[in-house]
């Protein structure tokens, strides 16, 4: 069955495009190499022994759209494509609700016209901003995003609802991602940040190998249990693992239009300075950094109770931080 993955050259687009193919689905990309290397095919191609069907381009072209969809029986669309820049965000708002929102708008179009019922769109858990209960559920309120970038996960989020109000003969799952990170276990994808990252992760890997003189923790005068903020961590892999479930889930309803948002994350939250400890246990080098003030727009915690798509799809996450650690540091000192 072809899926296709706007967005599939990106950080979780890609190793998605592995645990599909890993799972019997021929993946087609369509990425425009915006925000991706075109060196992470290779790694796919390495890491899958074929090449992937992929497509140059915006996804957001109603008739680059169609031709992929003339050429490929796609049966279903990953929908990945997006800025994610939160900073950028605030400076640049529409170019993001352009991008973020023009696009998905643009794609469900052409969906509908193709006959293609099948969606699952990349949400956050940005929609809970500081929520007043955790874990969190997905009944917890969603709350007034505080940047440009997490109101276009929540704005996307209503047009998906609105769609399915109206009747309209899609079928879509919004899965809310908490922090994925690590990388493939074979090194060969992982996370290309361009720029000084703004992730945690990846900034500790650059300052791990060298490549940044330290890093800054956000804070340590939170109300947590060491004063850093806490953040639910999952390998992106299990996050990968989880649309191929939520594929399935798809394929198997009985009814032309449907819309459920899922919680993806692991249900274990972690601070600042826990992960730090690990990527220090894991790569056995000290990690240089120093305590700076709080991030603006940044909440004390978040973690995802996860038991409905557990309990709905069977997925669950495997794999530890540490795992996710050792294999994003595998993956930084392949790139060096
Ligand atoms: C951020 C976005 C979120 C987005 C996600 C994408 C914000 C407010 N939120 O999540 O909307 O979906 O990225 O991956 O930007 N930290 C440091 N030092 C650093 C970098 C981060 O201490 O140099 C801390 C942060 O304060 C935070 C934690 O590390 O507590 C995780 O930060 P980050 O990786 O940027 O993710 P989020 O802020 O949770």
């Amino acid at each position: 069955m072809h899926i296709l993955v706007t967005g599939g050259a990106g950080f979780i687009g890609s190793h998605t495009v592995v645990a599909l193919s890993e799972a019997g689905y021929t993946p087609v990309i369509v990425d425009d190499f915006s925000n991706a290397d075109k060196s992470v095919l290779d790694g796919l191609t390495a890491i899958l022994g074929k090449k992937v069907i992929c497509y140059e381009g915006d996804c957001g072209d109603k008739q680059l759209l169609q031709k992929i969809f003339n050429e490929q029986a796609i049966q279903g669309v990953i929908h990945f494509a997006a800025f994610k820049a939160v900073g950028e965000s605030m400076s640049e708002p529409l170019k993001y609700y352009r991008n973020n929102l023009g696009t998905l708008v643009a794609l469900l179009e052409s969906m509908v016209s193709a006959g293609i019922p099948d969606l699952i769109f990349s949400s956050s858990c940005t929609v809970y901003g500081d929520p007043a209960k955790l874990p969190v559920t997905e009944a917890s309120p969603v709350q007034q995003p505080e940047s440009v970038y997490g109101n276009t996960k929540k704005v996307g989020e209503e047009i998906l609802l609105d769609c399915q109000r109206a009747g309209l003969p899609l079928r879509s799952l919004l899965l809310r991602y908490f922090n994925p990170v690590g990388a493939h276990p074979s090194g060969l994808i992982g996370e290309l940040p361009s720029g000084v990252p703004s992730n945690l992760v990846p900034f500790v890997m650059q300052t791990g190998a060298g490549l940044r003189p330290q890093l800054t923790v956000f804070g340590d005068d939170y109300d947590t249990p060491d004063g850093t903020c806490i953040r639910d961590y999952i390998h992106v892999m299990d996050l990968a693992e989880a649309h191929v479930a939520a594929l399935a889930y798809l394929k198997k309803l009985n009814t032309p239009n449907h819309c459920d948002v899922f919680n993806v994350g692991t249900g274990k939250g972690a601070s600042v300075m826990e992960l730090i400890r690990t990527y220090e246990a894991v790569s056995g080098r000290k990690l240089p950094f120093t305590i700076g003030a709080r991030r603006s727009g940044d909440v004390p915690m978040v973690y995802a109770d996860p038991a409905k798509i557990q309990r709905e799809m069977g997925w669950s996450a495997s794999r530890s931080l540490e795992a996710a650690l050792t294999d994003a540091w595998r993956w930084q000192q392949n790139i060096q």
